[in-house]
């Protein structure tokens, strides 16, 4: 088969936003939730398309903190797909080599899903393959204050000082801390918005929106984004 990355540099880490599920469900006069049963299947699938790239580390935002605000059923929905695909995860991400680990903020889960999610990143913690970082009740901002809130504990305590408070520092707190910044952010359905995704560690990363809806991302989508990611002239605020 014909390798269009020949040649191209792989992005280490790689950023999704996962949007259409309910979109591609209306089109086919589906109800919103087999979008989402849809999206988990590509989720499966992307992560062993990540790993045959190289890619180091792949985030995809799975639950934001304002997706709580949908209606009762979708969350519901969304709750009882996070229970049955986090044991075929397991699997996937053993056969693969794949580590899991989870950012956001766990405990507003049913404690069956806090289980899982500890049991996912703990059977995979060895693994050295690709890192599949999921975000799950995830916001940037609830990050960013939850890690303030724990900085703020450790100067009150002393043992901090707050004149050796680095952007190191501060990232150190983040659910992030020790991952590299995402060089890719990939969004699906057309939305030119953050919607509350790692606002602190995409400060440099290169964006790219495609109008395919999430559950038809594929192999294809994602070598497109690479390729365009490829033609970028990254500069970090300097000049070349
Ligand atoms: C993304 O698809 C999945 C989640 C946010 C859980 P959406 O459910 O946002 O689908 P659209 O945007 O309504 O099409
Ligand atoms: C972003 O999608 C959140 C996830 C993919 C989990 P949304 O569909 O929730 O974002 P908005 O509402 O379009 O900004
Ligand atoms: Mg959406």
């Amino acid at each position: 088969m014909e390798n269009k990355l020949e040649g191209m540099v792989i992005p280490r880490h790689v950023a999704l936003i996962l949007d259409g599920n309910g979109r591609w469900a209306k089109k086919r006069g589906l109800p919103r939730t087999m979008g989402h049963k849809e999206g988990c299947v590509t989720v499966e699938k992307t992560v062993e398309i990540a790993a045959r790239m190289g890619i180091e580390y792949l985030t995809v935002y799975g639950f934001s903190t304002e997706n709580w605000n949908r209606s009762k059923e979708e969350v519901g929905a969304l709750m009882q797909l996070f229970r049955y695909y986090m044991v075929r995860l397991l699997k996937v991400a053993k056969a693969n080599n794949v580590r899991v680990r989870m950012i956001g903020d766990r405990t507003r889960f049913d404690q069956d899903i806090i289980d899982g999610l500890n049991k996912l990143e703990a059977e995979t913690a060895a693994n050295t393959g690709l890192t599949f970082v999921i975000a799950v009740n995830y916001g940037g901002r609830d990050e960013i204050t939850r890690a303030v809130r724990r900085l703020a504990a450790d100067c009150a305590a002393g043992k901090r000082s707050p004149e050796q408070v680095t952007e190191q520092v501060v990232a150190s707190y983040l659910d992030t801390a020790d991952m590299p910044d995402p060089d890719l952010l990939i969004r699906t359905s057309g939305e030119l918005r953050l919607s509350n995704y790692l606002l602190w560690q995409v400060a440099y990363t290169e964006f790219y929106v495609t109008d395919c809806l999430w559950p038809d991302f594929d192999q294809e989508e994602l070598e497109r984004a690479i390729i365009a990611y490829n033609k970028r002239d990254r500069r970090f605020g300097g000049v070349k």
